[in-house]
């Protein structure tokens, strides 16, 4: 607890008189597909990837081990959303949460929960844009709980799904106190198109490579040569780093000002308008990073320099003018068409276009799939082992296919039950899976007694 602020002392208090309350978890409805089948074993046994991944890593010893504890989700959000917050309960246990909301909410079922949440102090008016809450958001987190008491956050929207064992795996291959801003859903114009037809994930913006990262596949040159932008090593990535790299192919129109090391477009909107990480699809801040600079640094340059735009855009030049980061990949994907870490679109063509990229009914079938019945495929297995995020998509929930029609209907609790839903899926998925590495041929009794968990 040491280094909360006082400020949340009466919080911390409440939580210490409710810290022996059972936890519940909110339900809507009984999820789909949680019933388990011996078959699960089955494919548990036939896709075992052997001691080591594709990229040669596995085999090690974590080099940074990680706790779920180490952890910090940040979630902005509003008094209007909170359900949504509720329900990624299902996959935020054990790992301490900053929820950033317009009001701070006081009801009773919150505190249940407050031994792992805080609850951020409103950042200024209620009235305050949502953009900049939301782009302030880990820098109030951090300024609030210090940045001894966790080594990444884990900074998403409210409708982010984080899969955390998948995370802790990535993350303990990486040193927190380098600076680091982590995606691989960044925003970039589509060559040759205007600002309009930016898109993402796209392979051709800008980024690093992890620090010291090791890829079998980029040592022995087979890494395919897609990208419109070779990634350097980042050590660490910060914008010199990138521009040092050269010419930037990605969208023709885009200059890089070598003197304000900013990108500019001609004529265009300013810098950030359109590169950018995906608040979305998510994004690992380290500790790292926030020893870059003071938080009134940050608010300064948030409040007073920039103009409230979209709150990706806002984070995104805030680290790489206040703190000096640039974002790094992590990697796995880099020379890997087929994986997409944060946030898989999983129909090729559907994330190519605007907002529409993340199909979470498809990931929720395809762990349903890989639980109950071996139809998943290795591909598909592959994917599922390095997802890190999966954007739900609340406005667009109540549709099957993530279509821009539904956009206004804003069917809440579709989208809980599909954060719930995935929290729990995903929890299982793993559970099988690394007891299918402990004790090959002894999984079946886990996965019979695998319950919810909440
Ligand atoms: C992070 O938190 C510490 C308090 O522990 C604070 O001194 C520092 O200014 C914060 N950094 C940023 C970038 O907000
Ligand atoms: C990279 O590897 C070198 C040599 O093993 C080591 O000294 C250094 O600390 C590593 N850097 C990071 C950021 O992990
Ligand atoms: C979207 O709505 C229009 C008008 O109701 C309909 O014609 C179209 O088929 C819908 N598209 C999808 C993909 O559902």
């Amino acid at each position: 607890m040491a280094g909360w602020s006082a400020r949340l002392m009466p919080l911390l208090v409440i939580a210490a008189v409710f810290g022996g309350v059972p936890v519940t978890c909110r339900r809507f409805g009984e999820p789909a597909g949680l019933s388990l089948h011996r078959k699960a074993a089955d494919w548990l046994k036939q896709m075992l990837p052997g001691s080591r991944d594709s990229d040669g890593k596995e085999a090690q010893q974590p080099e940074f081990p990680l706790q779920r504890s180490d952890l910090l989700v940040v979630l902005p959000s509003s008094l209007s959303r909170l359900d949504l917050v509720y329900s990624s309960r299902a996959y935020r246990q054990g790992v301490p949460t900053f929820i950033v909301t317009d009001k701070l909410p006081f009801k009773e079922q919150e505190f249940a929960w407050l031994g792992s949440e805080r609850w951020g102090i409103t950042y200024r008016q209620p009235t305050d844009s949502y953009e900049r809450r939301a782009a302030i958001a880990p820098f109030l987190a951090n300024n609030t709980v210090g940045y001894d008491s966790y080594k990444w956050i884990l900074y998403g929207d409210d409708d982010t799904v984080f899969v955390i064992d998948n995370i802790i795996k990535v993350l303990s291959t990486l040193d927190f106190s380098q600076p680091y801003l982590i995606s691989d859903a960044l925003w970039w114009p589509e060559n040759g198109k205007s600002d309009r037809k930016k898109i993402h994930a796209n392979r051709d913006a800008p980024r690093c490579l992890p620090c010291n990262y090791t890829d079998l596949l980029l040592v022995d040159g087979t890494c395919p040569a897609q990208h419109g932008f070779i990634a350097p090593e980042g050590c660490p990535c910060t914008p010199e780093t990138l521009v040092s790299q050269g010419m930037w192919s990605g969208g023709d129109q885009v200059v890089f000002d070598r003197n304000n090391k900013k990108f500019l477009r001609q004529g265009g909107p300013t810098p950030g308008w359109w590169y950018m990480i995906h608040g979305g699809a998510g994004a690992l801040i380290s500790q790292g990073a926030m020893r870059q600079a003071s938080f009134e640094a940050v608010e300064d340059y948030l409040v007073n320099r920039m103009p409230v735009r979209s709150s990706d855009a806002m984070l995104t030049e805030v680290m790489w003018e206040v703190l000096r980061v640039a974002p790094t990949d992590p990697g796995y994907g880099y020379c890997r068409p087929h994986i997409q870490m944060f946030d898989p679109g999983w129909s090729g063509e559907q994330r190519r276009f605007g907002d529409l990229g993340g199909d979470p009914r498809g990931v929720i079938e395809r762990l349903t799939a890989a639980l109950e019945h071996d139809s998943c495929g290795a591909e598909c297995h592959e994917q599922l082992q390095h997802t890190l995020t999966i954007h739900v998509r609340a406005r667009s929930a109540g549709s099957d296919k993530t279509t821009a029609n539904s956009t206004r209907l804003h069917p809440w609790h579709t989208a809980c039950n599909e954060i719930e839903q995935l929290g729990v899926l995903f929890d299982q998925y793993q559970q099988g899976y690394s007891n299918h590495n402990r004790a090959e041929g002894d999984i079946e009794g886990v996965l019979e007694q695998s319950d919810c968990g909440c």
